[in-house]
């Protein structure tokens, strides 16, 4: 059976997530300032309104004491743990799926072909939302474009709303023309919500439950293998102009070292809502490493790559020095920095780290390669390659 097969269950719980920092509980300035201008807007307001308030609050009494009333006369089992979509869907009726996209960003051929392979991948397994591609507006649709096959077989084959942009060159640096055609995602105000998901990386399971996070402008799990900034690897954003304003203006004033990840740390390190990073930003280096209190978040809990792997939603590739998976890494490095066996359990030896890790990367440049009969991706992967 195949790693990824099984991983496609919805019948997990949420487990062992990442306390909150004490930092993150402080708000930031502007967050405060925000909320006291607002507070200060309502006190202001004309005395007459102490006594509509007495009133509506006597009858919000009333209401929510029948509610109570009602809710415990009826709870006769247990309620269902609220941790996959098919529950939170119990609560939201007529949900209005062309409300929420996924958004991927390319800017180059590698990037498109990656960025395919995640709308493969979340149309597979049955993702609801929308998709959203960002491409450069110079590309072109018709049919004779060299690069044209890939972008309409997004849009024919995988739903994808194809969105033109203007790819922003900074001081010549290509790296930073690609952070800020990522944050384009937060101009993207057609929708209510989108994921930004970073395109080397492998989506294992729908996301949608993220839809539904309280609202905040921007949900990010922590880069648990670093010291708890924020990973943009996967950004929950509300699209807004007021939002994108600030984007922008950081951008303006951006440090030359400075790319994605430290612009939405700067901005929202202090007060955005933390995703569990366990199961929503794994990194496929967490199978070499021999400490996973990190991950797991617990000194306790053992590691169980199996289960970490049927439970993980979103997994990244990241394995310096070892190359992206559509790069050939030579074999070599490979034996070098695959993940050791364990001799643990009473001479017997234990190789499901290495077994798993290197079919993360053996599944990844398959499916690039051959898991599609289009020939146009077939030549044009092997030309990347
Ligand atoms: C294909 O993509 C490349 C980006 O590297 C671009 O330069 C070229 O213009 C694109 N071709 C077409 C026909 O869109
Ligand atoms: C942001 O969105 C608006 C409205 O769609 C558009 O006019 C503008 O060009 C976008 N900005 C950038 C930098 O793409
Ligand atoms: C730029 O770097 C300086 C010095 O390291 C720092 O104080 C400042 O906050 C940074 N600015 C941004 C926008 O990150
Ligand atoms: C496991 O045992 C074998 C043979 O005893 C040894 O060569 C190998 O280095 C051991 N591996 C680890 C990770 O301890």
């Amino acid at each position: 059976m195949s790693l990824f097969s099984s991983s496609m269950s919805w019948a997990h719980k949420y487990e062992a997530v990442q306390p909150l920092d004490e930092e993150d509980a402080r708000t930031d300035p502007t967050a405060q300032s925000v909320k006291s201008t607002a507070a200060s807007r309502t006190c202001n307001r004309n005395v007459h309104f102490v006594w509509v308030l007495l009133v509506l609050g006597i009858l919000a009494y009333l209401a929510s004491k029948l509610s109570l009333e009602d809710r415990f006369s009826t709870s006769s089992e247990p309620p269902m743990p609220d941790d996959d979509l098919e529950s939170i869907l119990k609560n939201h009726i007529n949900v209005d799926w062309s409300r929420f996209a996924y958004a991927q960003y390319v800017t180059n051929e590698r990037y498109l072909c990656n960025s395919l392979m995640i709308f493969e991948s979340l149309h597979r397994l049955g993702s609801r939302a929308e998709r959203l591609m960002m491409y450069p507006e110079q590309w072109s649709l018709d049919a004779e474009a060299s690069n044209s096959t890939l972008l309409r077989k997004a849009q024919d084959d995988y739903n994808v709303k194809l969105v033109p942009i203007q790819v922003q060159h900074f001081d010549g640096e290509a790296t930073w023309g690609d952070s800020f055609t990522k944050l384009l995602a937060f101009n993207q105000t057609q929708y209510e919500r989108v994921i930004s998901l970073d395109s080397d990386a492998n989506v294992l399971q729908p996301m949608d439950e993220l839809f539904f996070l309280p609202q905040a402008p921007v949900a990010m799990p922590r880069a648990y293998w670093l010291d708890g900034t924020l990973s943009s690897q996967l950004i929950v954003i509300q699209p807004s102009e007021t939002e994108f304003q600030r984007i922008q203006y950081a951008f303006e004033h951006r440090n030359t070292t400075d790319f994605d990840m430290e612009i939405v740390n700067d901005l929202y390190g202090q007060d955005c809502l933390i995703i569990p990073h366990r199961r929503y930003d794994l990194i496929t280096g967490e199978f070499r490493s021999r400490e996973h209190h990190k991950y797991l978040g617990s000194t306790t809990e053992v590691w169980d790559p199996h289960q970490i792997l049927q439970e993980a939603k979103f997994l990244h590739f990241s394995d310096w020095p070892y190359p992206k998976p559509w790069i050939a890494g030579s074999d070599s490095l490979r034996l070098e920095i695959q993940p050791a066996c364990n001799n643990a359990t009473e001479g017997e030896v234990d190789c499901s780290n290495r077994e798993i890790w290197n079919e993360f990367y053996r599944e990844f440049r398959d499916r690039r390669d051959v898991s599609d009969s289009d020939m146009a991706i077939h030549q044009l992967t092997n030309l990347w390659r």
